[in-house]
């Protein structure tokens, strides 16, 4: 509420609609009912305003949360309509209610109210997603499958050290979270425009009532500040970013067989009717891509603000809401489809030895017995060539490593560690070594995450 003679001259034209956030603000009409409340609360306390009308306030401010936001009047945002709420059911008396602050400390805090409750939110579904990786890594510590670079079969590994991977970036996704909900959780109320108020108020009173750890000291900083949101929002692409390579991956393996959605992850085709399509993944790897142009979006608008205010931070806001509220489904999502998700064990073993992924293992092997790595890389290297790129035989390999070293291969490992090698469950059982692919570690990697 602007006051009825400014409220006039500035009322119309074909500008209003697209000054206003009423709608966007919907997200925030809880938390203005409790920021206001806080607010009032203080105003009594501290004598600045008295307990009758005060109390008419807070009992108007309960009418208008119970009449909601869409029974609001108009107003260039939430915060002037529901001061204009509160004035209609109370009489100018209401008008007291912005003793001492300004929308610009109120929106501020009333981001960061709402912010908090949705952090905690995305921060839950991180940690079940977690929870899920996990579970699904302990049934399959020692299910064998091909291990990729460059989309390449590279090593074998074990898909629970592949879920165990993802687990090590989500728990990373939740801290920083954790650390952008620290920072959001400071209160700006009382910074009033940003230049403070000659009131004797106390801005510790309403960042308890409303539960923030902390106050925003400097009044300009307080109403001018929005890096916390760029914090959030880094940390949600972040996440997704983290989320989409998990999709990515589950759209490969589904490729190759390696791996069957749940019927409820999957969708088919209008036309082909053999068709079953990885559709949910395919969205989940795009929230990447919304996530990372709401941050843009932030970041840009942001760019080059003066102190304190300016409008543009009304268009800051929702970059936040629409990046927290898809990545959160996201998350969700991903977590479901992998939990009802059946691993092809056979194909995924059989798949496992493609390419000579064993190689490493056996120059290894060789270097295990002596042999410069460089040296035994080379053996492997001319036996790979040799058999065309599948994985040679004994004797290919014995041939090799005469024309490298000009010894036989079985002076330094004998013929039966060799065929262990050449088994991607064997090859995979040597890779023991903390945090690799071998049952072991696997286990060893999950119970370090439990706990
Ligand atoms: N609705 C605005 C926002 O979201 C707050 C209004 C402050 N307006 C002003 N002219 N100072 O940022």
């Amino acid at each position: 509420n602007i006051g009825v003679v400014r409220r006039e001259r500035f009322s119309g034209g074909p500008a209003r609609g697209f000054l206003s956030s009423l709608a966007a603000d919907e997200r925030i009409f809880a938390a203005d009912i409790a920021v206001d409340r806080a607010h009032v609360i203080m105003l009594i306390e501290q004598d600045i305003i008295d307990a009758a009308t005060g109390e008419s306030i807070l009992t108007a401010l309960d009418s208008v949360e119970t009449a909601g936001h869409d029974e609001l009047p108009d107003g260039e945002d939430v915060h002037e309509a529901i001061e204009t709420a509160v004035i209609d059911r109370v009489g100018p008396a209401g008008g007291k209610m912005h003793t001492a602050r300004s929308r610009n400390d109120e929106v501020a805090t009333c981001i960061r109210y709402r912010l908090r409750s949705d952090l905690l939110q995305a921060i839950d579904a991180t940690l079940e997603l977690k929870k899920i990786l996990l579970e699904a890594g302990k049934v399959h510590t020692e299910t064998i499958m091909p291990g990729y670079t460059h989309l390449q079969p590279a090593q074998p590994i074990t898909v629970g050290h592949w879920l165990c991977s993802y687990a090590a970036g989500i728990e990373r996704d939740t801290a920083r979270l954790l650390d952008a909900y620290d920072r959001v959780n400071t209160s700006p109320l009382g910074a009033a425009a940003f230049a403070g108020t000659p009131f004797e108020i106390d801005r510790e009173r309403t960042a308890t009532l409303l539960g923030f750890d902390d106050v925003l000291e400097n009044t300009i900083d307080a109403v001018a500040a929005r890096d916390s949101l760029i914090e959030t929002l880094s940390a949600l692409a972040a996440h997704a970013i983290t989320l989409s390579g998990m999709a990515e991956d589950l759209i490969i393996f589904a490729n190759k067989g390696y791996v069957k959605l749940a019927d409820q992850y999957a969708s088919t085709s209008s036309i082909m009717p053999q068709k079953v399509n990885p559709d949910t993944l395919e969205l989940v790897r795009a929230v990447a891509g919304d996530v990372t142009g709401e941050l843009t979006g932030l970041l840009t608008t942001l760019k080059g603000l003066p102190r304190a205010y300016n409008r543009d931070l009304q268009r800051a806001t929702p970059h936040v809401w629409g990046a927290i509220d898809d990545t959160t489904e996201t998350t969700a999502i991903i977590g479901g489809a992998i939990k009802t998700a059946q691993w092809a064990d056979e194909a995924l073993e059989s798949a496992a030895g493609d390419g000579f992924s064993t190689a490493t293992g056996i120059a290894d092997a060789l270097a295990m017995a002596g042999i410069p790595f460089r040296t035994a890389h080379e053996v492997l290297a001319v036996a790979t060539d040799r058999a065309g790129n599948e994985t040679p035989t004994v004797e290919t390999l014995n041939h090799a490593a005469e024309d490298i070293l000009g010894e036989s291969l079985f002076t330094y490992v004998d013929q039966d560690t060799i065929i262990d090698i050449l088994d991607p469950v064997m090859n995979v059982s040597t890779r023991d070594s903390r945090g690799g692919p071998a049952t072991a570690a696997v286990t060893a990697t999950i119970e370090m995450y439990e706990n």
